[in-house]
């Protein structure tokens, strides 16, 4: 929403320079900060000196610089890096201009238990690491000459807090926000699309405006614009005085032939909204809206704008990778994007809310999203969790995220909580029926559910409630052929299935017997592999969970089934189940967890995708002798033969409900070859090639052009060849790295769950051949230069530009 102010604020510049005097300014508040790790209580008051402390730019997560360490306070299932308590301090002037307005200051999220003062004014509290805040600071300001100081004191002291890695500190964006004294409301204009059809849709609007006296003759001018540009239609309507300062003004304005918003073509319409008084403008805001329309159906499932649609969702934590939980744009597209090439059409934001920035990017690239309020309610899961704040701040804080959120096309459930332990006892009733109260009093538009994993009807409370538009399942596929005999005339939604586990390039035989890790979770897996690793067949699952064509082909194969978030899309930090200390990361991900797909995406992609997928398993270096399973996942074809070494290992087809297909062979080294064909005609080739010695190191970036604005990003994946240019799939070398020129290294990752080195490091090893270096740009434009050297081998290079 916030970058949606500053295409605002261009679009009012070329349009009115005298009404952007007027308008609201809203300037990100990132630069300048001063850090200390530790606590400082005297920090608070504007006079301290805190010129020794280390100057940065937010956001900022300072866990992820820390080290692995089993010794720090945060637990295994949270990622055992530091936490602790942390200070920010930052020193700022405001013009003398800005005197008669109103300022606040936004804050995305901060994990958590913030406390700010301004100029020493204590603002308050917000315990809630995953929330959004304002405050208003317009009376502890001073103007001209004399600074200001804000300071944050951010304690995650408190371990443990989470079941997952969560970061530490100002993670998230935060904004300055100047407005005159009347203004448009905090998230208090709601955009909705009530009737829609082909020929027209309507735009409903609530909009809440701040007139501090009544006596001003205000107006509302709304103009909507198509993605050209174009005005589509703008209605102006007076401000009623009601003599109160607090005004909710309503319009309805008619767009004609609509383009709808779906997963497909996100196409999103532009409402502007102005306060005017006297042709003046005094405030404006704008919203991206797509006017679309759906529809959950306990016998057909979900459609959206009227065609039938399955949910492939996937549920997703916040972290990313090595770059922890600091909200950066490109990286959280390029998780997206990796997601949506897949074929995924929706994410559960597991199980809080998001960055407002990762919404936008899904209204933009198409995901429908399901926005998860709380991971428990009044009862805990871990000691100091937030069932220490419910009874104090629930009520605001799921309100808070109804408010931001539901603007977002994408957003299309909301979900009061994630296996609630209220869930098991009568307490579960009245809670379940307060919150989906609180969320409908805000938006009635999104059906409510919650991520039950009681699937017994008779005896969840929550469900019991009767106040669940949707019924949430997590696991528990054993009952959902039967669920509209169970649940007779309700609608179902898979919350979070699967809990498959792998490791990315690790192959057990044989690959056709499955197994259910861990047995307790709290003792060492007896029958584990000793390196912390798990075969990547899809042939093993949590065991409340299942392996991932177990649970598809359930959910493929009925209507009422709406669709399924699978645990989870990619790997993050954090519960590395099953394994004890040295994992530190989860084995969860149909993507590892520095980006690089396991090979289930592609029976996925191959499931969830109209395009050509033929995708052979695994390597082929092996001993000679050995019997190994070779797997293929294929689409838009009847049959796959494979080849080795030229003799065909026969025909396979996959039949009945198969997702993949397979041969059994006695390996020698060489050529491993897969072709597709349809009515004898080959649809595709593929093939994995025997490597001999690790020789050279390759560098290849997802994108050779970045732009230079200190944030954005280019993937670099390392790969280790031998002499031949043949990848060398087990290959583990430690790669140092110099970055040269406009840019900086950021981050290293290989996507090993156990490897105990630090991301923020200058080198790592890589993991079954693969290493990932994140470049980012340092704000000049130029040449970015990247080498890569390890012993032995001949050094990887690479340019790639930042430019302006
Ligand atoms: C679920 C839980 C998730 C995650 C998952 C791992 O029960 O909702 O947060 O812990 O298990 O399998």
């Amino acid at each position: 929403m916030r970058y949606h102010y500053f295409l605002l604020i261009t679009l009012l510049i070329c349009a009115a320079a005298a009404d952007a005097q007027n308008a609201r300014k809203t300037e990100s508040f990132n630069t300048g900060w001063k850090f200390f790790l530790g606590d400082e209580p005297r920090a608070q008051n504007s006079t301290f000196d805190d010129a020794q402390w280390r100057s940065l730019q937010l956001p900022h997560d300072w866990s992820i610089e820390g080290r692995f360490d089993q010794k720090n306070q945060t637990t295994q299932a949270e990622g055992g890096l530091p936490a602790g308590i942390g200070w920010y301090r930052k020193s700022f002037t405001l013009p003398l201009s800005a005197r008669n307005k109103n300022i606040f200051i936004d804050f995305d999220g901060v994990y958590h238990n913030s406390e700010v003062w301004v100029n020493g004014h204590y603002l308050g509290k917000r315990p809630n690491g995953y929330i959004s805040f304002r405050y208003a600071i317009t009376p502890y300001l001073n103007f001209g000459r004399k600074k200001n100081v804000i300071a944050v004191r951010v304690d995650n002291s408190d371990q443990p807090n989470s079941r997952w890695y969560t970061g530490s500190g100002i993670y998230r964006n935060v904004w300055l926000v100047t407005t005159a004294k009347t203004y448009l409301t905090n998230w208090g204009t709601f955009v909705t699309t009530p009737n829609v059809n082909n020929k027209a849709a309507e735009v409903a609007l609530e909009i809440g405006v701040h007139q501090p006296s009544p006596k001003n003759k205000l107006s509302l001018q709304t103009t909507i614009y198509n993605a050209e540009g174009k005005v589509v239609v703008s209605q102006t309507s007076p401000v009623k005085n009601t003599g109160d300062t607090s005004i909710v003004v309503h319009q309805t304005l008619a767009v004609s032939k609509p383009k709808l918003w779906s997963v497909t073509r996100p196409y999103l319409y532009k409402v502007v909204i102005k306060v005017l008084q006297n042709g003046k403008v005094l405030d404006d805001q704008l919203i991206y809206t797509g006017i679309r329309y759906f529809n959950f159906d306990a016998d057909k499932g979900f459609t959206l704008n009227g065609e039938p649609m399955k949910i492939k969702g996937v549920c997703l934590h916040h972290d990313q990778g090595a770059l922890g939980t600091a909200v950066n744009v490109r990286a959280m597209e390029r998780q997206l994007q990796i997601l949506k090439a897949m074929g995924c059409n929706a994410i559960r934001t597991s199980h809080n809310p998001p960055a407002p920035e990762f919404l936008d990017l899904c209204d933009s690239m198409g995901f429908l999203v399901m926005g998860e309020a709380f991971d428990m309610w009044r009862k805990k899961k871990s000691k100091y969790d937030y069932h220490q704040d419910w009874d104090k701040w629930h009520v605001k804080d799921l309100q808070d995220q109804v408010l931001r959120d539901r603007n977002h096309p994408s957003i299309f459930a909301w979900s009061i909580g994630n296996e609630i332990r209220e869930q098991f006892d009568s307490t579960g009733i009245n809670i379940s029926r307060e919150l989906v109260g609180i969320v409908k009093q805000l938006d009635k538009t999104r059906p409510v559910t919650s991520a039950l994993s009681e699937a017994d009807p008779k005896k969840n409370f929550i469900y019991q409630s009767g106040a669940l538009d949707l019924v949430g399942l997590n696991y528990h596929q054993e009952v959902y052929a039967n669920f509209q005999k169970n649940y007779p005339g309700q609608k179902f939604i898979g919350t979070e299935n699967m809990s498959a586990l792998a490791t990315r390039g690790h192959y057990d035989m044989p690959s056709d017997s499955i197994r259910r890790w861990p047995k307790d979770g709290k003792t060492p897996l007896k029958d584990g592999n000793p390196d912390f690793t798990v075969s990547a067949y899809d042939n093993v699952s949590a065991y409340w969970g299942s392996t991932h064509e177990e649970t598809w082909k359930i959910i493929k194969k009925y209507d009422f089934l709406s669709g399924l978030f699978v645990w989870t899309g990619f790997d993050y930090i954090g519960e590395p189940t099953p394994y004890l200390w040295p994992a530190r990361s989860s084995y969860f991900g149909i993507v590892d967890l520095a980006g690089f797909p396991k090979d289930v995406y592609y029976m996925y992609q191959s499931e969830w995708t109209t395009k050509p997928v033929l995708h052979l398993l695994p390597h082929w270096n092996w001993s000679a002798g050995q019997t190994i399973d070779v797997w293929a996942y294929y689409n838009n074809a009847d049959e796959v033969e494979a080849y080795l070494n030229g003799k065909s290992l026969g025909i396979r087809k996959k039949t009945g409900d198969d997702l993949h297909v397979m041969w059994r062979v006695k390996y020698e080294p060489g050529t491993l070859k897969a072709v597709s064909r349809k009515n004898g005609k080959v649809i595709m080739s593929t093939q994995v090639v025997t490597a001999g010695e690790p020789y050279r190191i390759q560098l290849k970036a997802d994108r050779s052009h970045i732009k230079a604005d200190g944030k954005d990003l280019s993937y670099v994946t390392v790969t280790i060849l031998d002499k031949n240019h043949v990848p060398v799939p087990d290959a583990g070398q430690l790669i140092k790295f110099k970055v040269g020129g406009q840019g900086i290294l950021k981050a290293v990752d290989n996507g090993s769950q156990t490897d105990l080195d630090p991301f923020v490091s200058n080198q790592h090893r890589v993991f079954n051949g693969l290493g990932l270096a994140i470049i980012q740009s340092n704000n000049k434009s130029g040449k970015i230069s990247i080498t890569a050297a390890a012993e032995g081998l001949q050094p990887g290079q690479l340019i790639i530009e930042s430019d302006r």
